[in-house]
């Protein structure tokens, strides 16, 4: 069976095409993170008028390197929210229109449990057929932190989600006020990497409720500093930036081993943009009494073959979805 993918909600146009055992024949995403140099983030209708340019040529490229047509596509999945509108109508339009013209079953999928299932693409390391639930699983991204717990494949239980701001974006902010683009997360992790983080104590999260987040106390910390000690942040900047990552990673780890003790889970996945930070993945694998996960290298930020792994899934419970399927920026997981 051929699974063709399509992820449109942010700024990447991706198209990946799938087996039934979540192997990945083709996987093609085009980036526009250039476009933004000299915007500080994106912007969103450049966004989506990139994705409609480009769309065309991320769908033929697809095609040719898993060695299909059209006519040989069994299933397509499309991202429908939560996103961009601009962004994702790009896809779902043109998922619609691919459904319609060759008369392929599509299936919207939301965003988040696409990250969700990044942990399953190629079957690494998990395999989607035998996953060890109950598992709990942190996504942090750019645009979301939020704890779910997951008893049964696409069932999902929302423990808690930040109240402000994302990881992701605190990182991305932080970033912009030491004068680089987005995205910001990259950047951090190469400057911090030899830093000491231990140098600066940013402030650690003091939220009652013990599943949630929030990140904008942090990122006013961190702009804070930078403004009220210039030359210091300029001398010691690998410091500084190991110090920041520090903080962040202690809180979204903290609350998650937290919830893994309370729920008595098997394992934890970690998915999202910021899931591929290098200091996260170490001390989570180190302070964690379950086995952790983390996404095949190129799946933890956005990409179409985990909407494909998603989408497939929904198929086999039956589900379909119609040319009424339509964008929408904010969608709860298990809608
Ligand atoms: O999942 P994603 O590609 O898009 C959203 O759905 O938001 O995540 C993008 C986010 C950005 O905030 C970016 O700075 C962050 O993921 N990110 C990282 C790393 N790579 C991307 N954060 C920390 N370390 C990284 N290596
Ligand atoms: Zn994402």
């Amino acid at each position: 069976m051929n699974i063709l993918g399509i992820e449109t909600s942010c700024d990447d146009t991706a198209i990946a095409i799938i087996d039934e055992h979540a192997n990945v024949k083709s996987n093609v995403l085009s980036s526009q993170t250039q476009f933004y140099k000299d915007y500080g983030g994106i912007v969103p209708e450049i966004a989506s008028r990139k994705h409609a340019e480009l769309i065309g040529y991320v769908l033929e490229e697809a095609l040719k390197l898993a060695n299909v047509a059209l006519e040989d596509i069994d299933l397509i999945s499309v991202t429908y929210g939560p996103g961009l509108v601009g962004s994702l109508l790009v896809g779902v339009e043109t998922a619609k229109s691919l459904s319609f013209a060759k008369k392929i079953p599509v299936i919207g999928v939301n965003h988040l449990e696409g990250h969700i299932y990044s942990l399953f693409v190629n079957n690494k390391p998990l395999s989607v057929e035998n996953p060890p639930f109950p598992m709990l699983f942190l996504i942090v991204s750019g645009g979301h932190t939020e704890l779910v717990l997951i008893k049964k494949h696409l069932q999902y239980e929302v423990l808690g989600e930040t109240r402000d701001d994302a990881a992701g974006e605190a990182l991305d902010k932080f970033a912009r006020a030491l004068g680089y683009g987005y995205p910001g997360g990259p950047v951090i992790q190469k400057l911090g990497e030899n830093g000491d983080p231990n140098f600066y104590k940013f402030p650690r999260l003091s939220l009652k409720s013990p599943f949630e987040f929030s990140f904008s106390g942090l990122k006013t910390a961190g702009v804070y500093y930078l403004q009220s000690h210039p030359d210091e942040a300029k001398n010691r900047l690998n410091d500084i930036c190991a110090s920041f990552e520090e903080a962040l990673t202690d809180i979204l780890i903290n609350r998650t081993l937290n919830a893994a003790r309370k729920f008595d889970v098997k394992a934890i996945g970690v998915v999202g943009g910021v899931s591929a930070n290098k200091r996260l993945r170490e001390k989570f694998r180190k302070k964690s009494y379950v086995p952790v996960y983390f996404p095949e290298k190129g799946f933890s930020t956005d990409n179409a073959a985990m909407i494909a792994v998603a989408g497939y899934l929904h198929y086999k419970n039956g589900k379909r979805s119609d040319l009424l399927l339509d964008a929408v920026s904010t969608l709860p997981l298990g809608v």
